[in-house]
């Protein structure tokens, strides 16, 4: 088993790890991008597909992103480099680590947009916009920040300069102190936000659109649904750029990876649901249209704090800790080009973390103003910020996954994936592991493209 240390500092323990990466894994991911886009595929059907996606797909994946980076000790690229150098592989392997660097940039670019919706409804509750909001009300809002660049620019640049800030002085110090209260607190507002909806909106509709698989309701082109259900469990989990990875190059080598996985992926799916659970009802209670895009939920929520007791507060307070929620996944998006940058360039963080904030807080105003200014510049028929989170969640994550996965499987020598995972090699555990890892996810990605670009 390795023994080694990364030069950017390790964890404290095998909670910090647990409580970081689970930070990276929930974010918008869970309660912004998965409401919206379960109801553009209708709900339960596409919720079905995204669960079985996590189970074969996800779960094995992270064990494996987890394993190399532990294995490696590095920057995403310098790992995949040094790994293949001992299995005797082409050093082309560290493209993956590039791959991940350009996905890293692109995601953080919209994220951060969306990240400062966020903040802009943090001050819109605490100053009691909300009270008495009825669907049209809430549109109005919404529509009003979209529309409007200098609002969105400056709500995007502060929190880019939030997420360098932590990023440079090092995710390990500030990170593990912020995670270990916040992620409880944020469980605990989300399942408040499941019984007010349960009180006061549709919830056996709710409940029933999210989990009554109709396939039908996939629509024309159920391999895009399933595409987009497979990018989903990628995002949310965070696999397939090296965010997990250089987490688990911090993580110490008596860890279980196996059981830290279940616990990650357990959490982050349970989010999701929460989140679903929360909104759904209103959105149906309110006849707003489940599939109405990315304002989703800022357009349905504020309706709930409108006219819950305590909604200015409950409101404040929610969208607060989504802002930690996000920010603590950031962080993840920006630190593997760090430690690169750091390693490579011989950067000092502080540094390295202000060029990667620049790079991308520029793509991301390309993002705002897709939204309104630029709104008829189009690729593939898409904006930039749709195109970014089009092409990062539903091809470069699972293109990455996929090469993790034969990496972890394949390239590996399975000793080392042993002793790395701490599994004996005849346990069922390993065995499971090792099929999924070999055969089922890479098997399972490569059909999802097939199937969504038509040829089978
Ligand atoms: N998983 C995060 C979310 O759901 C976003 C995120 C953080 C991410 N790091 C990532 C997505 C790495 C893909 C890859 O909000």
């Amino acid at each position: 088993m390795s023994s080694t240390t990364s030069i950017h500092g390790m964890w404290s323990s095998r909670l910090a790890f647990i409580l970081a990466a689970t930070g990276s894994a929930v974010g918008l991911g869970n309660v912004w991008r998965f409401p919206y886009t379960a109801g553009e595929y209708g709900g339960g059907a596409f919720v079905l597909v995204y669960l079985a996606c996590v189970a074969a797909i996800g779960l094995p994946i992270m064990m494996a992103e987890v394993m190399i980076g532990r294995r490696g000790r590095q920057s995403p690229i310098n790992t995949m480099r040094a790994l293949a150098r001992d299995e005797g592989v082409s050093p082309l392997w560290q493209l993956l680590g590039w791959m991940g660097i350009l996905a890293g940039f692109l995601i953080l670019s919209f994220y951060s947009v969306i990240a400062g919706w966020t903040l802009a409804y943090v001050v819109r509750a605490g100053a009691g916009t909300f009270s008495g909001a009825d669907a049209a009300a809430a549109e109005a809002l919404f529509s009003a920040l979209v529309a409007d660049p200098e609002r969105l620019l400056a709500w995007h640049t502060i929190f880019m300069v939030m997420t360098v800030l932590v990023v440079a002085r090092g995710v390990a110090s500030g990170l593990e102190r912020a995670v270990r209260w916040l992620m409880p607190a944020l469980f605990v507002l989300l399942a408040l936000m499941v019984f007010y909806a349960a009180q006061a909106g549709d919830f056996a509709a709710g409940l029933e659109y999210m989990f009554y698989p109709d396939f039908a309701e996939l629509g024309a082109h159920p391999g895009e649904a399933v595409l987009s259900a497979m990018g989903q469990a990628f995002f949310s989990l965070s696999l397939g750029m090296g965010a997990i990875m250089i987490y688990g190059s911090y993580l110490n080598s008596r860890a279980s990876i196996g059981q830290n996985a279940i616990i990650i992926a357990g959490m982050d799916t349970l989010v999701a649901l929460l989140a679903g659970m929360a909104i759904f009802p209103i959105v149906l209670a309110n006849g707003l249209e489940p599939g109405s895009g990315p304002g989703l939920i800022f357009q349905t929520l504020p309706i709930a704090f409108g006219q819950m007791p305590g909604g200015a507060l409950f409101g404040t307070v929610f969208f607060v800790l989504l802002v930690f929620a996000a920010w603590t996944s950031a962080i993840s998006l920006l630190e593997p080009m760090v430690a690169w940058l750091v390693e490579n360039r011989g950067f000092s963080r502080p540094r390295a973390a202000a060029l990667g904030g620049v790079v991308v807080w520029l793509l991301g105003i390309a993002c705002l103003l897709s939204l309104n200014v630029w709104s008829d510049i189009t690729v593939f028929g898409k904006g930039f910020l749709d195109l970014f989170d089009y092409v990062t969640a539903n091809v470069l994550l699972p293109l990455g996954g996929v090469f993790i996965a034969i990496f972890a499987g394949w390239i590996m020598r399975r000793a080392s994936s042993e002793d790395e995972l701490g599994l004996r090699g005849s346990s069922l555990a390993f065995r499971a592991w090792w099929v999924l890892v070999r055969f089922v996810a890479p098997a399972c990605v490569v059909l999802v493209f097939l199937h969504a670009i038509g040829l089978i």
